[in-house]
C-alpha cells in the first residue's frame, strides 16, 4: 500500500498488521527506506534462536563461509550488538570501523559489520539499553556500504526481545534458518522463536540440529511443530570448538565439516 494511514490494514511480510498507532507508520517508512538502501542485496537470512549458545554464531560464519566458497559475494551481518562474538570467531578482534557511512571490514572476501569494530577490547561490557541496541541495528541497515551482494547472513542474539523484533520489524528477510541442538528445552525455544517469526510475517526456511550427537531429535521436534524444512545436521565437534576459539572458520579448514555446511547451504540456495 503507497501511504498507508490509521485503521488500514497492511502487508509487511507475511503477516497483515493493522495500523492502530503512529509509530507503525513510522516502522514502516524505516523499512521502505532500508530496502532501498539495500537493494543491491539479493538475498538476507538471519539465523535464529531465543535460546543462547545453540551455535548461532557457528552456523552463521560457516553458513556464510559456505556459501563464499560456492561462488556466492557474502556478507555477514553481526546483530548480536552488545556481545559481538562474531569478531572472536572470526579473528577480526582489534580491527577499527574507520569510515561513515560504515564500511564492512572483509575477512577472505566476506564482508562483515560487528559493533566489536567499535571498541578496543572485547572484554570491556557493551552496557545499553533496548533502544540503543535497536537504534545501533537500524544504523548498520541504513548506513553500511555493502555493495552488491548475493547474501547478506545476520546473526542474531539469543531471546525475543529487542534485536530480532527490530530485525523482524526493519528488514525484508528471505527467512529465518533455526538453529536448535538435540535437547528438547532447544527445540521449545526454536519453536518460540519460530512463532515469533511466522506472528511477525518472516519465513522459516528451515531448521539445523546442531552438536547432533546422531539421530536427530531437537530439528526433528521443531521441523513438526512449525511445519518447516529439517535441513540438515553438524556433529557435536571438539575441532569445530577449538578453531572456532582461535579465530578460524572451521569449514576452511576442514573437509568434513565443510560438507555438513555445504549441503545445509546448497538446501537453502535451492529455494530460490
Ligand atoms: N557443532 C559444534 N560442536 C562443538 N562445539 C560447537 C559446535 N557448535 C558450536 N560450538 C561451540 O559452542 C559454543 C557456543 O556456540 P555459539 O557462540 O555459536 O552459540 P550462539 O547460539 O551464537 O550463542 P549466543 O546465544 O551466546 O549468541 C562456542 O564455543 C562454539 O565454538
Ligand atoms: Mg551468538
Amino acid at each position: 500500500m503507497e501511504n498507508p494511514k490509521i485503521g488500514d490494514n497492511i502487508n509487511v511480510g507475511n503477516a497483515s498488521v493493522k495500523v492502530e498507532h503512529p509509530s507503525i507508520l513510522n516502522v514502516l517508512k524505516q523499512r521502505e527506506n532500508i530496502k532501498k538502501r539495500l537493494s543491491g542485496i539479493k538475498h538476507r537470512i538471519g539465523v535464529y534462536s531465543a535460546k543462547g549458545g545453540v551455535g548461532k554464531t557457528t552456523t552463521a560464519v560457516n553458513l556464510a563461509f559456505a556459501l563464499k566458497e560456492m561462488g556466492y559475494k557474502v556478507g555477514l551481518m553481526d546483530a548480536d550488538v552488545d556481545c559481538p562474538n562474531l569478531a572472536l570467531f572470526l579473528g577480526i578482534e582489534g580491527l577499527q570501523a574507520a569510515e561513515y557511512p560504515l564500511k564492512p571490514v572483509e575477512k577472505d572476501g566476506v564482508k562483515i559489520i560487528t559493533t566489536a569494530v567499535f571498541v578496543d577490547d572485547l572484554r570491556r561490557p557493551i552496557i545499553w539499553r533496548g533502544p540503543i541496541i535497536a537504534k545501533m541495528i537500524r544504523e548498520f541497515f541504513e548506513n553500511t556500504n555493502w555493495g552488491e551482494l548475493d547474501y547478506l547472513i545476520i546473526d542474531l542474539p539469543p531471546g525475543t526481545s529487542d534485536a530480532p523484533l527490530s530485525i523482524m520489524q526493519l528488514l525484508e528477510l528471505d527467512g529465518f534458518l533455526l538453529v536448535t541442538t538435540p535437547q528438547h528445552v532447544a527445540a521449545v525455544n526454536a519453536i518460540k522463536s519460530g512463532r515469533m517469526s511466522k506472528r511477525m510475517g518472516v519465513s522459516i526456511l528451515g531448521v539445523v540440529e546442531n552438536m547432533s550427537t546422531g539421530e536427530l531429535r531437537g530439528s526433528v521436534e521443531v521441523a513438526k511443530s512449525l511445519e518447516c524444512e529439517l535441513l540438515g545436521s553438524i556433529k557435536m565437534n571438539d575441532k569445530i570448538a577449538r578453531m572456532s576459539d582461535e579465530g578460524k572458520v572451521p569449514l576452511v579448514e576442514d573437509e568434513s565439516i565443510k560438507e555438513e555446511y555445504i549441503n545445509i547451504a546448497r538446501k537453502l540456495c535451492k529455494r530460490e
